[in-house]
């Protein structure tokens, strides 16, 4: 990669190139004085070469050399030399090789750094995002976005093979729908109006179908405006993909062979398709999620059958409101003390459990704690066999209402995998979850929202009771979760005007509200639209876990923190006056006060 500034990259110089002449530029990584000859580590995005000056090469590069801080840029030039055998770094590519430096510049100097460039790093995150450019050097973060390019080409190499043509749609758009709020962009050209920041290209790709595209893809940045976990980011990267004239398959099958052509190209491994299929009831059955890691066992197991016949009252008064009683096996957990099953109370308490109750099976095969003299032998044989306990583990019990209970041993499950090591970490483990229910009732607003979108189509088998039974409706959507992450999600969408009139019916969304935010979808459903679908996965999500990061944001860029600030540009920042008033903004009091609080 030879430029005006170099013959060869600071990765590149080995044996083969031994007496050549060469020109490399870089950043200092180190600088070593050994008492009179000063080693110099010269570091790119390619690697690191030892550089040598020694004054009696030349008297001039040497003294240069002593000026040399870290993250100096600099150029040198010199001769190709092998290393005594002593100095050999077989951890360095260049570890062979040295240049003997007969000539050097300083390109740019640096002022000292607020932190080391180095992996191994010290710096808070907020530190690390404020000279974002210096973490950046760093070579992990290096990695991350060399990764991150090699999961985008591979994707569109996959999807351009397939016959996917890359479509941008736009990023301001109107309100759009789908459960999180949207950014606004105020227009100065029309006075009071907004935009709305995509919050996905739904409804354009959807349009594209209609126009008869047939197969799109993009990598398309989503922005929501909602409360930031762990996994999120204000403005986020999907690949975004529809098709036409598909069924669920059809989508899944290209989706698998993406996903498993990344997974090739950034770390050589193989993953076996097609995923396996999991019903949203199964999930939360099994796992008490809809987004179950299924990299290890300990599935829920049920035991209301043997609740009802105990002469425990929560149990009993549980399984007898239509409540559930569920629990987990903890293999070995017999061993655990009081103390540690009080800590595993405090964790399920922390999702709406009211108790924990356990027994352990002694070496006799007995019960033991103090619930179990609730249950006379043939229960107590009962409740081991729901787990097919053996002496030595432990039963974990929660009875409440269904979501209690399963949200309380659906999160216990992962922690305890987690605190016992039963999690694989190296594993992937795919799935598709399927047949979501259509709509979730909002307490807040006593109406139905839908789960996915308004655009997911029912079940034909269930469309029915679309207006009768609207909670028993299953979608026609599908998630792909990867190690108890949603990675992605997508359905088939409704493709008639009636079925799509009936959904925002139950939606509580009436006609004049749907024609004033949808009217062109509801149009172009009326020229000939044909049955489609499609699905999008979360990028930053994917790239995180391929690259076994913690955070999101180690594999972003320029992320945002938890409270959507960019520490290194300083945005949201405020405006001046006249910009507000060309944009027909007035500030609010308490905004202007909590601006001046700051
Ligand atoms: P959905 O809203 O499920 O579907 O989003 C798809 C995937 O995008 C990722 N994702 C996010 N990643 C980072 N930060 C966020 N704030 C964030 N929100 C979502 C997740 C998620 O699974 N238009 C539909 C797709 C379709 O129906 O085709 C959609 O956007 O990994
Ligand atoms: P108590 O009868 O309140 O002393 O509780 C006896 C045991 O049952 C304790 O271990 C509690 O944590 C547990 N427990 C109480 N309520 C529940 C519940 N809803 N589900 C599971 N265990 C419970």
């Amino acid at each position: 990669m030879k430029t005006t500034y170099r013959t060869h990259t600071c990765g590149e110089l080995s044996k083969a190139h031994e007496g050549l002449a060469v020109r490399l530029a870089g950043w200092v990584n180190s600088r070593r004085d050994h008492g009179g000859v000063i080693f110099i580590d010269l570091r790119d995005r390619y690697g690191r070469t030892q550089c040598v000056f020694n004054p009696e090469r030349s008297r001039e590069a040497h003294a240069l050399a002593e000026k040399m801080h870290a993250q100096y840029v600099v150029q040198v030039e010199g001769a190709v030399v092998p290393r005594p055998p002593g100095a050999v770094n077989p951890k360095m590519p260049t570890g062979e090789i040295e240049v003997h430096v007969k000539a050097a510049e300083i390109l740019a100097a640096s002022d000292p750094l607020p932190f080391e460039v180095a992996d191994e790093c010290d710096a808070g995150e907020d530190v690390r995002l404020k000279y974002r450019y210096l973490d950046l050097r760093r070579p992990r973060m290096q990695r991350n976005l060399l990764a991150r390019h090699l999961i985008v080409r591979t994707m569109r190499r996959v999807l351009d093979e397939a016959g996917f043509v890359e479509v941008e749609t736009p990023a301001m758009t109107r309100y759009t729908p789908g459960g999180a709020r949207n950014f606004l962009v105020p227009s100065r050209l029309s006075p009071g109006r907004f935009y709305a920041l995509a919050e996905s290209p739904q409804l354009f790709k959807q349009l594209l179908m209609m126009a008869g595209l047939d197969r799109y893809y993009q990598i398309a940045r989503c922005f929501r405006d909602e409360d930031l976990r762990a996994d999120r980011q204000p403005e986020f990267t999907q690949l975004d993909i529809e098709m036409a004239l598909v069924s669920e398959a059809d989508v899944m099958a290209v989706t698998e062979k993406a996903v498993a052509a990344v997974v090739e190209a950034v770390l050589g491994r193989q993953v076996p398709t097609p995923f396996a299929h999991l019903t949203f009831a199964e999930a939360m059955r099994d796992y008490g999620v809809d987004k179950p890691d299924r990299r290890f066992g300990m599935r829920i197991g049920d035991v209301a059958h043997v609740a009802r016949r105990s002469d425990f009252r929560v149990f009993r008064e549980a399984a007898g409101r239509g409540g559930h009683v569920r629990g987990l096996k903890v293999p070995g957990g017999q061993a655990m003390t009081r103390k540690e099953i009080d800590d595993l109370t405090a964790y399920a308490g922390g999702f709406g459990a009211k108790g924990l109750a356990w027994v352990k099976v002694e070496a006799d095969g007995s019960l033991s704690g103090a619930i179990a003299k609730f249950f006379k032998p043939p229960e107590q044989s009962a409740l081991k066999e729901s787990f097919a306990a053996q002496p030595g583990d432990l039963l974990l019990f929660v009875a409440d209402e269904p979501t209690v209970v399963a949200a309380s041993l659906g999160n216990l499950r992962v922690h305890l995998g987690r605190k016992l090591g039963l999690v694989p970490q190296e594993d992937l483990q795919f799935c598709w979850v399927t047949d979501f229910p259509l709509l979730e009732y909002d307490l807040e607003t006593k109406k139905y929202v839908a789960m996915h979108h308004p655009f997911t189509s029912p079940n034909p088998a269930d469309l029915d009771r679309l207006e009768t039974e609207p909670a028993s409706v299953r979608a026609r959507a599908y998630d792909l979760v990867l190690n108890g992450v949603e990675l992605g999600g997508g359905s088939i969408r409704i493709h008639r005007t009636d079925v799509q009139a009936r959904m925002f019916n139950v939606l509580g969304i009436g006609r004049e509200e749907a024609e004033e935010k949808f009217s062109f979808l509801l149009e172009a459903l009326k020229f000939g639209a044909p049955p489609h679908g499609g699905i999008a996965l979360g990028l930053d999500r994917l790239v995180r876990i391929l690259l076994d990061e913690q955070s999101i944001r180690d594999g972003i860029a320029f992320p945002k923190t938890q409270r959507g600030q960019d520490l290194m540009t300083g945005a949201p920042g405020t405006v001046d006056e006249k910009q507000l008033r060309d944009l027909h903004i007035r500030l609010r009091p308490e905004a202007i006060e909590g601006e001046a609080g700051k």
